[in-house]
């Protein structure tokens, strides 16, 4: 059966009203152009709820940037095609204006653990991520709610946001999926160029050579970052923007590898920019 599609409050609420007294709610957040690092999330979320909501909303929000709003992919009917074979129950398809019929004057700020890695290069990016997830978890008021680990600095900003505010919903995390070359999937990644998508793997690369190195002992995180660098090298289209070794809750940058960290980058090829991440672990903490 195709799923529903709501684009009203109101018309949400009812929709899962009825539905509440079959078990547990899961909502799955997304901006759209869905793949198959999306569609992990719903299957985990049909694995678990009886009801399963998709949020597809372009959060005018969380952009730093006018022409990355502009050219968001939106193919609607290919999201409604691949939530109908996922077994979705309800989308929810709000307008910018159903979201935010007037400029919003009370909103998240999302505090330290924002304050780094992508927090530091895009303004007001995760007060716009934690502001509209705060209003898809009181719109919907699932029981739980699926993200992925992919964007492993959002993930932890709404773990400490629904914390902090006592919102009452189990925040899950869902594994990253991958293309067969390692590239993390992504919407932005059909702006990528033949040559630019053969470049783009190294971003993996390189974290796996970071990942490597905190494994073999090394604790400073300028030598691990040295050897990622080598890895991403200096080919014209690539620009490293950051890559940080962070503590996995806090996401605030460590002076040496004492347990377990993420690392973290965003590099830019050509005019797109990829984020991805790995969780490092040093010896004396691995199986
Ligand atoms: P979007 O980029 O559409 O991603 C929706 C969810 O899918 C996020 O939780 C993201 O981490 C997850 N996701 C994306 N690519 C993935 C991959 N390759 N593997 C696993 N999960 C993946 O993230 C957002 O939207 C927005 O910021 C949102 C949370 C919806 C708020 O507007």
């Amino acid at each position: 059966m195709p799923p529903l599609v709501v684009e009203t409050i109101d018309g949400m609420r009812a929709s899962i009203a009825a539905r509440r007294g079959l078990g547990a709610v899961g909502l799955v957040p997304t901006m759209g152009a869905l793949h198959a690092g999306h569609a992990r999330l719903v299957e985990q979320a049909r694995h678990e709820c009886p009801t399963v909501v998709v949020s597809i909303f372009v959060n005018p929000l969380q952009f730093d940037r006018a022409d990355d709003l502009t050219r968001y992919p939106r193919p609607f009917d290919a999201d409604l095609a691949l939530c109908a074979k996922l077994d979705v129950d309800v989308v929810f398809a709000p307008t910018p204006a159903v979201m935010y019929p007037q400029p919003p004057d009370c909103t998240v700020h999302a505090g330290r653990t924002a304050e780094h890695l992508c927090g530091a290069f895009r303004s007001g990016h995760f007060d716009g991520v934690a502001t509209v997830v705060l209003k898809l978890l009181n719109v919907v008021q699932p029981d739980v709610a699926y993200f992925g680990e992919k964007d492993a600095q959002q993930l932890a900003v709404i773990r400490r946001t629904v914390s902090d505010l006592n919102v009452p919903v189990l925040i899950t995390g869902v594994p990253t999926v991958r293309e067969p070359d390692g590239l993390a999937l992504s919407s932005r990644n059909q702006h990528l160029g033949a040559a630019e998508r053969a470049l783009a793997p190294r971003l993996f690369r390189a974290l796996n050579a970071v990942r490597d190195a905190v494994a073999a002992g090394i604790t400073d995180p300028a030598a691990a970052r040295s050897r990622a660098a080598d890895i991403i090298g200096t080919d014209a289209p690539l620009r490293l923007e950051y890559l940080e070794l962070v503590d996995p809750v806090t996401f605030q940058p460590v002076e040496r590898v004492a347990g377990p960290v993420v690392a973290a980058a965003a590099l830019w090829v050509g005019s797109t920019r990829l984020i991805d991440n790995v969780l490092c672990t040093p010896p004396r903490f691995g199986t």
